[in-house]
């Protein structure tokens, strides 16, 4: 029976962190402020954006919502993005994804400023992550290695699978593993024998998006398994992308939907607007 990763645990862990860091800046006159821009009315996105501002509250961030009309054009947001840029009393800046369809979403990612883009979207941020010379975490793939690394599971020499190529979550992921010296492998939709892939996995993180996608003949004994999914079962409750159940009886460290890398994301992303803060400051 696999031991439980709990999300909640290290992410109320990291989030007192947060805390010391928030007040030891106030100290200085400096109070980190966290803008998120919100497009339309996705029901998802703003549960996500409303348990961003939360946990900024909670940690002393303050958090500043801009809202925009679904209708809104690319140029609106653009224009949003410079003010923020320029104001110099917020130091992170992010917008929801997904926009809606008129918005150039590349644009507005290129838009924002590379040293407030807390979220590690904008091309230079991805570069500087491949170089591992990264500013700021890429939020969900960071939170997922602060799990492996508070429960002191070892990366090195091991076989990595992610199923996923996103370029949020997939991609950065594979990048990270291999910064901690895993042997990794990308597995997506057009992989072949996917089963037999994700067998030789001593890491398997599953990025995928569909319930009940990673079934328990797909994993190793013993594995450690990382569910990045956050979707509906067919009675509307939330589940990730692994069979719990059975999956949880194979491996030997699993991490449950909801409660395992969901409350990570948000917590990575205080780090990241703590780090904004500094180098904004001339601190880091
Ligand atoms: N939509 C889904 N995940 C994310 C995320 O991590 N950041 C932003 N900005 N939008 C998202």
């Amino acid at each position: 029976m696999a031991r439980i990763i709990d999300g909640k645990l290290v992410s109320s862990a990291v989030k007192e962190g947060v805390a010391v860091k928030v007040n030891e800046l106030k100290k200085q006159g400096i109070n980190p402020c966290l803008a998120v821009i919100i497009v339309g009315n996705n029901p998802a996105s703003r549960t996500y954006v409303n348990n961003k501002k939360k946990a900024c509250e909670a940690t002393g961030i303050i958090s500043k919502e801009i809202a925009l009309d679904e209708s809104a054009s690319t140029e609106e947001l653009l224009s949003v993005v410079e003010e923020l840029n320029k104001d110099s009393s917020v130091h992170g800046i992010l917008c929801q994804l997904p926009v809606p369809k008129q918005i150039d979403k590349n644009r507005i990612l290129a838009a924002i400023s590379p040293d407030k883009d807390v979220d590690a979207f904008h091309a230079i941020n991805v570069g500087r992550l491949l170089q591992g010379v990264q500013s700021f975490q890429p939020c969900t793939p960071a939170g997922v290695i602060r799990m492996l690394e508070y429960y002191n599971i070892s990366v090195e020499g091991k076989n990595c699978v992610v199923i996923g190529r996103s370029d949020i979550v997939g991609k950065p992921m594979a990048v990270l593993l291999m910064q901690k010296d895993g042997t990794v492998t990308v597995a997506h939709s057009k992989t072949k024998n996917l089963k037999e892939v994700t067998s030789k996995a001593d890491i398997l993180v599953s990025t995928v998006g569909k319930a009940n996608f990673v079934t328990a003949d797909m994993v190793k004994d013993g594995a450690v398994v990382i569910d990045v999914g956050i979707n509906r079962n067919a009675e509307g409750k939330l589940c990730g992308d692994v069979i719990f159940d059975e999956v949880e009886k194979k491996a030997s460290y699993i991490t449950p939907v909801p409660g395992g890398v969901g409350p990570m994301t948000v917590s990575m992303l205080l780090e990241n607007t703590v780090t904004a803060a500094k180098i904004q400051n001339g601190i880091e």
